[in-house]
């Protein structure tokens, strides 16, 4: 399976870098803002066909076609470019996300940015590695000294979860916060220390499913916005290095309503 995974997820990448900075497709979903690229589904078909030649009995979730059902009890689950609008407007932060799900458990994931070369990866209970090199949480205690990253969902005006407010909550805390444009970046360099916590609210499964399972197996800390058990189907994420997670939770929890 791993050698199937880092096969797709390669592929994948240099389908994104070739286009990189190119002319292609790209068209609104849902809501205006929200992108998908001709490349987009590129990088989705080349990953889905490795796949299905491999393990074509394996059940797919993947952004742009949807779910592919069986009952193998063994899920792939895909975002074949996460960070889209930076990847349309020519920015290199983007990456492509598979996640590996095993009778509802998620058992190992990779995050690959092929225009910085880095690979993130996991297998459950083998620890988390960037580039093959070990990578762990940080150690920050201290909250007022962390740097934490956030996102924002399309229907930000809508969003009756306050994500405005929570925002807003912790910078009045004077906490810097980035906002990189992808997912699973932000919780894989949450994974390996760079930021202290990430959280944001209305993600899917495939933006999380393999950065979860990274940041587990770094070391961090990942709940809902109650404190309670995370899965990639939650709408809500607030992953950490552990140490700083209840003063995070606090701080989110005082701007959302239950
Ligand atoms: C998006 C990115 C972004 C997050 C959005 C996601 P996409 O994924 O992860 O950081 O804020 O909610 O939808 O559309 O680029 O795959
Ligand atoms: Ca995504
Ligand atoms: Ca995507």
């Amino acid at each position: 399976m791993k050698n199937t995974l880092l096969k797709a997820i390669y592929e994948s990448g240099k389908i994104i870098l070739e286009n990189f900075g190119g002319t292609f497709r790209i068209e609104s979903k849902d809501s205006v803002s929200n992108l998908v690229t001709e490349v987009d589904k590129k990088s989705e078909d080349a990953i889905i066909q490795i796949i299905i030649r491999d393990f074509p009995g394996h059940s797919l979730l993947s952004e742009e076609i949807g779910a592919i059902d069986s009952d193998s009890g063994m899920k792939w689950i895909i975002d074949p470019i996460d960070g889209t609008i930076n990847y349309a407007h020519a920015i290199p932060l983007c990456c492509v996300s598979i996640g590996i799900e095993k009778n509802k458990e998620i058992v190992m994931g990779a995050v690959y940015n092929p225009m910085s070369g880095e690979l993130f990866f996991a297998e459950k209970g083998q620890g988390a590695f960037l580039n093959d090199k070990a990578i762990s949480v940080s150690e920050e205690s201290n909250f007022n000294k962390s740097l934490l990253v956030t996102g924002f969902p399309y229907n930000t005006s809508k969003n009756p979860n306050n994500p405005v407010g929570v925002f807003a909550n912790f910078l009045l805390q004077d906490i810097p916060i980035r906002r990189l444009g992808s997912a699973a970046l932000d919780i894989c360099w949450t994974a390996c220390g760079r930021f202290d916590g990430f959280w944001e609210y209305n993600l899917n499964a495939w933006d999380v499913a393999a950065g979860f399972l990274i940041i587990k197996e770094a070391g961090g800390v990942v709940t809902d916005f109650k404190g309670e058990e995370y899965s990639v189907y939650k709408k809500e994420i607030l992953a950490s290095n552990g140490k700083i997670h209840n003063e995070m939770m606090a701080v989110i929890r005082s701007a959302v309503k239950d």
